[in-house]
């Protein structure tokens, strides 16, 4: 799964099964497969019907006050990666190798 550090080290702060910012876990794949209010969050085939890549296209998250405070934003480089991992049909292993792991926080910074 080439995308998974781009989720682990982009996303998975807000979005893990602990926090679920939005009302979103992406840790996984039945979390982050499942469909929101909004519509689908993975549409395997079809980005632009994807919440975690229509999501990418605007800065985000800037609720959440122990977050950096200008939310995130994805380089153009890796919305192109998450495009075309979508596109070529998101893999995605099932079970253990298909959970992520959220970056551990530094000692210091909390
Ligand atoms: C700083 C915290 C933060 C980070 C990092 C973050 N998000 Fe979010 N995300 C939020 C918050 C808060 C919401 C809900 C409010 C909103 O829509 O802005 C949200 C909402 C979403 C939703 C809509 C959820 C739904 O199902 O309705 C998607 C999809 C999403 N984020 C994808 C991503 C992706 C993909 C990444 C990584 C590239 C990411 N987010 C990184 C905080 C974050």
């Amino acid at each position: 799964m080439e995308i998974r550090p781009l989720l682990e080290t982009n996303c998975l702060a807000c979005h893990q099964s602990e926090v679920k910012l939005g009302g979103l876990s992406i840790q996984s794949r039945n979390e982050a497969f499942a469909t929101s209010d909004r519509g689908a969050r993975i549409v395997p085939g079809d980005p632009d019907a994807s919440l975690i890549y229509t999501m990418t296209a605007v800065r985000h998250g800037k609720q959440n006050e122990t977050m950096p405070a200008d939310g995130i934003l994805l380089t153009e480089k890796q919305r192109a990666l998450l495009r075309r991992w979508i596109e070529e049909g998101a893999h995605w292993p099932t079970g253990d190798d298909g959970t992520l792991v959220p970056l551990k926080i530094q000692p210091g910074t909390v």
